[in-house]
C-alpha cells in the first residue's frame, strides 16, 4: 500500500496528547455498543483471554493465587476479575472508563456479587509500592496509550519484587495484515516494521480512537526498560470448531496466522 492508501485506511500519526486521552473518551461513549457486541462472549464472570477463547481456568497463566492480592488493569466492565471473586481470589479491577465500569457494576448486580472496581489510568495507577503479588490485563489499557512503557512502570511500581504481570494484545504480526476476518486479511499490505498507529479522527480534526501498534521487539524492550524478566510467549492457536469471528479475529485468518500475543513475565531487578 503507499502512503496515500495507508492513511485512507486509518494508519495515521496523531499527535501523542490526543491520541492519549482519546482512549478515556472513545471508550466511555462506546462501552454499551461494545458490550453489545462482545458480552455475550466474554460472559459477565468467565476469565477469558482473547478471542481464541483460551480461559485462565486452562491455561493457569497468572499461576497459583492462593494468599495472593491481584489486579487487573483495563480491566473494562471486568469479567475476569469478576471470575476470580467467584473462585475466592482477593482482587482489585481498575479501568480508566466510567462507562465500563457503570457496566461492571451492572454484571456485579446480575451475578449478585460486588468486585472492587477502582477508575484508574494504568499509567498512573493509584495504589501503594508493593502492593500487589499479580497483574494482569486481556486487552485493556496498553493497546491504546503511546507510551505503553509507563504502563509497565506504573504496574512494575505497585508489584511486590518477584511479582508476575501477564498482559494480551493483538500479535504484532497482525498489523502487517487488514483487520479483516476473511482472505483479504491474509495478503500483507504493510510493514510490520512500521509504527504509525490506527485512528479514528471527527470531522473537527480530533482524535476519536487511537490504537497502538509495537512489534515483539518493542514490547520486550519496554518490559526489560521496567525491570521484567519475560518467562513466556503464549500465542493461543485457533480452536477447531471455534467459528465465532471478532474483527479481524475468525477461523480463517486464525488457521494461518497468530492473532493474540500473551506475555508471562515476573519483576526483577529494580528499572534503573
Ligand atoms: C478491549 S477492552 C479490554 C477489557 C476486557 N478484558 C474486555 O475484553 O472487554 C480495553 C479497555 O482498556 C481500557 N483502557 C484504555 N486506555 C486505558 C488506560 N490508559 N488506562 C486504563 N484502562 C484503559 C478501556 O477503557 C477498555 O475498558
Amino acid at each position: 500500500m503507499d502512503d496515500d492508501s495507508l492513511a485512507e485506511a486509518g494508519y495515521l500519526d496523531v499527535p501523542v496528547d490526543a491520541g492519549s486521552t482519546a482512549g478515556r473518551r472513545w471508550w466511555d461513549a462506546h462501552a454499551d455498543e461494545y458490550l453489545d457486541e462482545h458480552g455475550s462472549f466474554l460472559g459477565p464472570a468467565d476469565f477469558c483471554w482473547c478471542p481464541e477463547g483460551l480461559r485462565e481456568a486452562d491455561a493457569r497463566l497468572l499461576g497459583d493465587l492462593t494468599g495472593a492480592r491481584v489486579l487487573e488493569v483495563g480491566a473494562g466492565a471486568a469479567q475476569c476479575a469478576r471470575w476470580l471473586v467467584g473462585e475466592g481470589v482477593d482482587v482489585v479491577a481498575t479501568d480508566v472508563s466510567a462507562g465500563m465500569l457503570e457496566a461492571g457494576a451492572r454484571y456485579d448486580a446480575a451475578v449478585g456479587r460486588p468486585t472492587p472496581l477502582v477508575q484508574a489510568d494504568a499509567r498512573a495507577l493509584p495504589f501503594a509500592d508493593a502492593s500487589f503479588d499479580v497483574a494482569f490485563t486481556a486487552f485493556g489499557a496498553l493497546p491504546f496509550v503511546p507510551d505503553a512503557g509507563r504502563v509497565h512502570a506504573s504496574v512494575a511500581r505497585v508489584l511486590r519484587p518477584g511479582g508476575r504481570w501477564v498482559f494480551a494484545v493483538t500479535h504484532p504480526v497482525r498489523w502487517a495484515f487488514p483487520d479483516d476476518p476473511g482472505e483479504a486479511g491474509l495478503t500483507a499490505t504493510r510493514s510490520y516494521f512500521d509504527r504509525t498507529p490506527y485512528a479514528e479522527i471527527g470531522e473537527s480534526g480530533a482524535v476519536l480512537y487511537a490504537e497502538y501498534h509495537r512489534t515483539l521487539g518493542d514490547h520486550v524492550a519496554e518490559l526489560v526498560a521496567a525491570g521484567f524478566v519475560l518467562d513466556r510467549l503464549v500465542e493461543p492457536e485457533w480452536p477447531a470448531g471455534h467459528d465465532r469471528t471478532w474483527g479481524g479475529w475468525g477461523p480463517v485468518r486464525g488457521a494461518r496466522i497468530p492473532g493474540t500475543a500473551i506475555f508471562v513475565t515476573h519483576l526483577g531487578r529494580p528499572p534503573a
